[in-house]
């Protein structure tokens, strides 16, 4: 998928913000610091259009960024972050689940965890109410470049085990320093929203077929 064009859109606190148009969103779940903005950076190749931080947490609202005029990407707040207080993650967790659970154009959630450590008690419960309610789900395993290549595949193994990621599940690793897993989870998202597929062959094959 070529990129040609990436735009910050609104910082969403309320359903009555999220955007009209209609067009497929890819939402963006994961714990603080996960990589979640980075991983947006790096399918736009953009420096900083999302923005990162080392400041966990930062992220507040439900950040749309819209693809090529045909896509959104929707940044989560990130989860489990101890130093915001309950009562904040609480309407956080509120205004996730019911962006999860109404939002119609929504075509594909990418569930963050890093890839260095076995999920989180906060991963586990997100993976498990994802599944729950049958949301179409890829879970990107980030921050591969920390990990010598050798390890990774040890790695992989660990996350989708504590998951129960089986092989008709999908797990991506990913590096948003050094771009692994960057086309493969293009194709993944082009599959789910149908956004830069090729026009189907069928209505080509009809046209020949008639003229013979
Ligand atoms: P919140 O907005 O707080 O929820 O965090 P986030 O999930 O958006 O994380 P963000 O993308 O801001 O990244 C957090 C930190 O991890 C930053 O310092 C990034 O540079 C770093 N980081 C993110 N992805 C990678 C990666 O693939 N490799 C490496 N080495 N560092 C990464
Ligand atoms: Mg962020």
């Amino acid at each position: 998928m070529k990129v040609t064009k990436s735009e910050f859109v609104i910082s969403a606190v309320r359903p009555d913000q999220y955007p009209e148009d209609a067009l497929p969103e890819v939402a963006l779940a994961g714990r603080s610091n996960v990589g979640k903005s980075s991983l947006i950076n790096r399918m736009i190749n953009r420096k900083n259009l999302a923005r990162t931080s080392s400041t966990p947490g930062k992220t507040q609202q439900l950040n749309y960024y819209r693809i090529n005029d045909e896509l959104y990407f929707v940044d989560f707040p990130g989860y489990g972050f101890a130093k915001v207080s309950k009562s904040l993650r609480q309407a956080f967790g509120n205004m996730i689940e019911t962006y999860l659970m109404q939002r119609e154009p929504l075509k594909l959630v990418l569930q963050m965890v890093d890839l260095r450590h076995p999920p989180s008690k906060d991963d586990r419960l997100m993976n498990e109410w994802l599944m729950h309610y049958d949301l179409p789900l890829c879970v990107v395993g980030t921050k591969a470049d920390k990990i010598p290549k050798t390890r990774r595949d040890k790695h992989i193994k660990m996350i989708k085990q504590e998951l129960g990621i089986g092989p008709g599940g999908l797990f991506i690793p990913f590096s948003s320093e050094e771009g692994l897993g960057r086309d493969e989870l293009w194709s993944v998202i082009s599959q789910y929203t149908g956004v830069g597929q090729e026009t189907p062959a069928t209505a080509e094959s009809e046209n020949e077929t008639e003229r013979d």
